[in-house]
């Protein structure tokens, strides 16, 4: 079985930090997202990956995850360009996948429990796909999937008025390769894009068999700021205490903090866990760094009040007010207008930020 990592997309919902970067290197708990997807492909042992690659981030990508080699999986990158849909990024792959099954997973999602189960359920039987399902409390703002007692998928709506059930479609899926004949008669959608669900009705038409699989773990769609905040206090929940870097006389480390091996938590600063520091990071005198916030490498923090919080990376966070439920982007400056005349707020923001002041 091969593994297909979708990687395309435009992102819109995450700017302003997308326009920098693509959203699946958006790090959470210090590690990018698509990083999370391949470790779920390998230890469910799929390491052929083909990662498909939009018009945004291309470089950056190729850059951080290279032949794969470094996770222990062999990646090849396949270019789709405009983002025609997820039936068409499936289909850019058909070449690389050739006659085997693959998993398709969304370069955007997190998993807390890993794909393994949703892999070997779909090989104990005869399926045309498998796909992951999630009990959700708002049916009728997802897919959703009608399922018989034994799991086979009788059906799918997408924003169902009437739901049939409460089971939603996440974005982790296995396929035959006779998606590929599906999706070769596949018609653009209302929204101009080709739809997975669209393959996966054509394939039940067709008479094949669809597997499915509930999820009981959490699982995170990773495609606006709040959701990379939610995300990271899912994964900062069950991470352990390991203090690598220095801790001086003086610091105040409660709980479950990770601290890389060349950051520093100075004398006069508070840290309370979970929170994730990364590598190159100062906390100063003064600084209270507290639950569910991860810091990104090269970032100096001097007088904040931080919680609930993501910072990138590459930043100097130097004001000495609060600062809450909060996504930061690379090479943010946040600096404090104490003193200065006349009094106010002062900002260089860019296109589609968000503040409440
Ligand atoms: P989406 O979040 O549905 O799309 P998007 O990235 O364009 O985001 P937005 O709506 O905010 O503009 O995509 C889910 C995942 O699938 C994501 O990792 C991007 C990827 N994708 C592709 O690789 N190709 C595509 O054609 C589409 C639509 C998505």
């Amino acid at each position: 079985m091969k593994g297909v990592i979708l990687s395309g997309g435009t992102g819109t919902r995450l700017r302003p930090i997308t326009h920098t970067g693509p959203k699946q290197l958006v790090p959470v708990a210090n590690k990018p997202v698509l990083e999370y997807a391949i470790e779920d492909l390998k230890e469910a042992g799929i390491t052929e990956i083909g990662i498909i690659l939009g018009n945004v981030g291309r470089e950056e990508i190729q850059n951080l995850v290279g032949d794969g080699s470094k996770y222990g999986v062999d990646v090849t990158y396949i270019v789709q360009g405009n983002p025609l849909g997820l039936a068409h990024a499936a289909g850019c792959a058909r070449e690389f996948v050739g006659d085997d099954d693959f998993v398709m997973y969304l370069g955007d999602n997190i998993l807390n429990q890993g794909i393994s189960e949703l892999v070997e359920s779909f090989k104990a039987g005869d399926y045309g796909a498998g796909i992951s399902l999630q009990h959700v409390d708002n049916p009728q703002q997802f897919g959703i999937a009608d399922v018989d007692v034994d799991g086979n998928v009788e059906g799918l709506v997408e924003k169902p008025d009437d739901p049939p059930s409460d089971l939603a479609l996440i974005g982790i899926y296995v396929f035959s390769p006779a998606v590929f004949d599906a999706i070769d008669r596949l018609e653009p959608s209302w929204r101009g894009e080709l739809e997975i669900t669209d393959a996966i009705q054509l394939l039940l038409e067709d008479g094949y068999k669809i597997d499915s699989h509930v999820v009981e773990g959490w699982w995170k769609d990773t495609g606006k700021p709040g959701d990379i905040l939610e995300a990271n206090r899912l994964v900062l929940e069950s991470q352990k205490r390991s203090l690598d870097g220095t801790v001086e006389e003086g610091a105040e480390v409660n709980g479950r903090v990770q601290l890389a091996r060349s950051a520093t938590i100075e004398s006069g600063a508070v840290v309370r866990g979970p929170v994730s520091i990364a590598d190159d990071v100062t906390i100063e005198d003064g600084s209270y760094v507290g639950p569910y916030t991860s810091i990104g490498e090269n970032t100096r923090i001097a007088g904040p009040h931080i919680e609930n919080t993501v910072i990138v990376g590459e930043s100097e966070v130097t004001t000495n007010g609060r600062i809450i439920d909060s996504l930061i982007g690379r090479a943010a400056q946040v600096e404090s207008a104490e003193g200065m005349l006349p009094e106010g707020r002062r900002m260089v923001v860019g296109e589609n930020s968000q503040l409440h002041l």
